[in-house]
Parts: C-alpha cells; sequence; structure tokens
C-alpha cells in the first residue's frame, strides 16, 4: 500500500503529476543526450563544448532529482526506468557514432528549445493545481533558458 500522502488529490494530483513525470522524462533523458555528445564530439571546438556539455549533464541530473522527488513527496511515484524513457521521450536522439561540434551544438540548442517550451506549457499547467511545483517548474525553466542561450550563442 501508498505510505506516502500529500496534500493533493484527484484531477489537481493527475495534472501535477503528468508535469513531474514529463519534466523528469526530458531531463533524464537530457542528461543521456549530453553524454553521448560529449564522448562523441569531434571538431576544432571539441575541448570547450565537450567540457559544457558535462556541466550540462550535471544541471540535468541536479534537476531530475528535485523533480522526482517533488513526485515522491506527493504521494506520485517517479518512473526513470530506461524502458519508460525509450517510449515517451520527446528528446531528438543523436545519430551513433562521431558527431562534428557544429552539429552538436545545433542539436543541443534545439532540445533546449523543445524543453523549454515544455516546461512553459506545464508552469501554466500547475499554477492552479499547486504552486509549489510551478515553483520548481520555473526555476528549472530559467537554467534551461540560460543553456539554450549559451548553446545558440556558439552557431
Ligand atoms: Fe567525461
Amino acid at each position: 500500500m501508498a505510505p506516502i500522502t500529500g496534500p493533493l488529490s484527484g484531477e489537481a494530483k493527475s495534472t501535477v503529476a503528468e508535469c513531474l513525470q514529463g519534466t523528469l522524462v526530458d531531463l533524464v533523458d537530457l542528461s543521456l543526450v549530453a553524454k553521448q555528445m560529449h564522448w562523441n564530439i569531434v571538431g576544432t571546438n571539441f575541448r570547450s563544448v565537450h567540457l559544457q556539455l558535462d556541466e550540462l549533464v550535471a544541471l540535468a541530473r541536479e534537476h531530475a532529482d528535485t523533480v522526482a522527488e517533488r513526485a515522491a513527496a506527493l504521494g506520485v511515484n517517479p518512473d526513470g526506468r530506461s524502458s519508460t524513457l525509450a517510449k515517451s521521450t520527446k528528446l531528438a536522439q543523436p545519430e551513433n557514432g562521431w558527431i562534428e561540434d557544429g552539429k552538436v551544438v545545433a542539436t543541443i540548442a534545439d532540445i533546449l528549445d523543445g524543453i523549454g517550451r515544455r516546461l512553459r506549457e506545464r508552469i501554466e499547467a500547475t499554477d492552479e493545481p499547486d504552486p509549489a511545483t510551478q515553483d520548481i517548474l520555473i526555476a528549472i525553466a530559467q537554467d534551461i533558458d540560460k543553456e539554450r542561450w549559451m548553446f545558440q550563442a556558439q552557431r
């Protein structure tokens, strides 16, 4: 039985659960895609982008943990299984093999743009049912916007 209670129930709870789960999938897959590119990038900007990608991985992992634990605190099970990610991710998957630095930068910028847009939808959706969750999503959106800017600026 579920021993974890929380302030939400019914439709409010399911709305917030959906927003948190979608954000968790975005962030965990962001950490995987960024690592894949960290390992496979080639080109004259190798070093700076290689290092920048690891900063992005660290950020994605930290926020993923916050989101998952927010879900748990509300009595909602976070699902970060690889099978769930594979089924539900909205992130473009990198090709297998070496990837040119310019393509890495463009792909990551696009991925961050998509995550930022989905976060905005979730910020709207959580406004009424749970401002505390909305606050977490707003903080994440600020960081994702900043990362998007820093990748776009290298295009
Ligand atoms: Fe590394």
